[in-house]
């Protein structure tokens, strides 16, 4: 990783801790007396779903699925493929959904789809950024971190072609990276 990959620190390690622990707060408190199943959509939303987890104070199972989605290096194609599926069964449970990015919004449409075929009791999504912006389909999400302009970030989970995941900022990729 070259230190000048990076144009600007997006969102510091306090305001993406700050953020988490509202949203864990809100989580808590709308399915209290209920249990959860969380699931962490990989590999992007490891690091918000792993602090995530630790402000829900709920009795809640988490789970794991491998999404690919084709598309060019910046753009998703919303051709959504399950590479890696849940280890248990979702059937008459809440199911909270935990993605790093709502971009285009076909990723989440189609993984909301997928998941409410097997009839949990309740779905719902929690992301941490979103690109309002870049909306190519209508999506609602119920819990979200922060809205961001249309820049292509990295860190925290995000990748860019697999690299960067381990930074513990957000950050604005500059462009001459991908150009
Ligand atoms: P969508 O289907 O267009 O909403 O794309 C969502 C997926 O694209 C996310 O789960 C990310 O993997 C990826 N993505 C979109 N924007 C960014 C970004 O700025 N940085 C890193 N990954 C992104
Ligand atoms: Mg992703």
């Amino acid at each position: 990783m070259n230190k000048s990959d990076i144009e600007r620190v997006l969102i510091t390690k306090e305001e993406i801790a700050t953020r988490v622990a509202e949203i864990g707060k809100q989580i808590t408190e709308d399915f209290q007396g209920e249990e959860l199943v969380v699931v962490c959509v990989l590999r992007g939303s490891i690091m918000f779903f792993a602090d995530l987890i630790r402000e829900i104070n709920l009795a809640i199972q988490i789970d794991f699925m491998v999404l690919s989605s084709y598309g060019d290096s910046t753009n998703t194609s919303g051709h959504v493929v399950v590479k890696q599926d849940l280890a248990c069964d979702i059937k008459g449970k809440n199911v909270l959904i935990v993605e790093d990015i709502v971009d285009s919004g076909r990723t989440i449409k189609r993984l909301r789809e997928i998941l409410n075929e097997r009839e949990p009791k309740s779905l719902k999504i929690a992301t941490l950024l979103d690109k309002p912006t870049r909306r190519e389909v209508e999506v609602s999400t119920d819990y979200t971190g922060m809205s961001i302009p249309d820049e292509f970030v990295v860190g925290y989970g995000l990748d860019y072609a697999q690299h960067y995941r381990n930074m513990k900022e957000i950050c604005v990729l500059s462009p001459k990276v991908y150009n």
